[in-house]
């Protein structure tokens, strides 16, 4: 297989402008690259460098101003309406750093709704919705909860359950930790690290270099552009910094 083959993202010279009123803003200055199948890999950079807009490109979320993105063999960019909705339901999982859970849905509820489009039955449905929730390292007793009587740490939880439960190729997550304490950041981490060992693609956005160091990978941001790579260094990485 050659590399486009075991490509899941492919970026080529993806520009982003974003115009408020007469002032044209660069969100991305033609990024190139290249995500592998089952690959862990951290985007880090200086605020408005461009990472939440490059995330949001490749999670389908905003369309580029030019260039082009392939998300598991598909040309996203030609996509629109249905089509666009239907790829980025079943290919991509986003994780936010407000968690990003509706308030007056229970946490059974807020698991269950990128389900909904697909028309699973309700039986399989609740199948689907604890294994998710288990495999985000939640807790059944709180399927009947409202987010709020959750902490912080749990919610996201909960957020990275709904973000599994379709079972998506490609998890995203922007700064996934930037509002959790480090206790809570390293849950998200181990469990970043057990659905990318069960295959599935993950994708970070981060400004701390103890998730940042966890990935196999890590893609520097600055300006709209990746200006290179670093090497991850696991003695950096959260789940050996902080013991028990
Ligand atoms: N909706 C928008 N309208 C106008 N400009 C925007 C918009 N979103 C982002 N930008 C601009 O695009 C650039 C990149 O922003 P982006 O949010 O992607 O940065 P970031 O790296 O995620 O920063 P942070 O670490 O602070 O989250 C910044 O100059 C920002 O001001
Ligand atoms: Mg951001």
């Amino acid at each position: 297989m050659g590399e486009e083959g075991k490509a899941i993202v492919i970026l080529k010279d993806v520009k982003k402008a974003y115009r408020v009123g007469e002032i044209i803003t660069w969100g991305l200055r033609g990024v190139n690259m290249v995500v592998r199948r089952g690959e862990y890999v951290s985007i880090m950079g200086p605020s408005g460098s461009g990472k939440s807009t490059l995330l949001n490109m490749i999670g389908l979320l905003d369309k580029p101003t030019s260039g082009e993105i392939i998300i598991d063999g598909i040309p996203a960019t030609k996509l629109k309406g249905k089509q666009l909705a239907l790829v980025r339901n079943r290919k991509i999982g986003f994780v936010f750093q407000q968690f990003n859970l509706i308030a007056r849905l229970t946490v059974y509820e807020n698991i269950e709704l990128p389900l909904i489009p697909r028309g699973v039955p309700r039986k399989l449905r609740r199948k689907m919705i604890i294994e998710a929730l288990r495999m985000a390292g939640g807790d059944v007793s709180w399927l009947k909860k409202k987010p709020t009587q959750l902490s912080g740490g749990q919610q996201q939880r909960v957020a990275i359950a709904r973000a599994l439960v379709n079972r998506p190729a490609i998890l995203l997550a922007d700064e996934p930790t930037g509002a959790l304490d480090r206790k809570a950041s390293k849950v998200v981490v181990q469990t970043f690290k057990k659905i990318n060992a069960a295959g599935q693609t993950v994708i970070v956005v981060t400004h701390d270099p103890e998730v940042g160091h966890c990935a196999e990978r890590i893609l520097l941001l600055r300006d709209g552009r990746i200006i290179g790579e670093e090497e991850p260094d696991p003695d950096k990485c959260i789940l050996n910094t902080l013991k028990d």
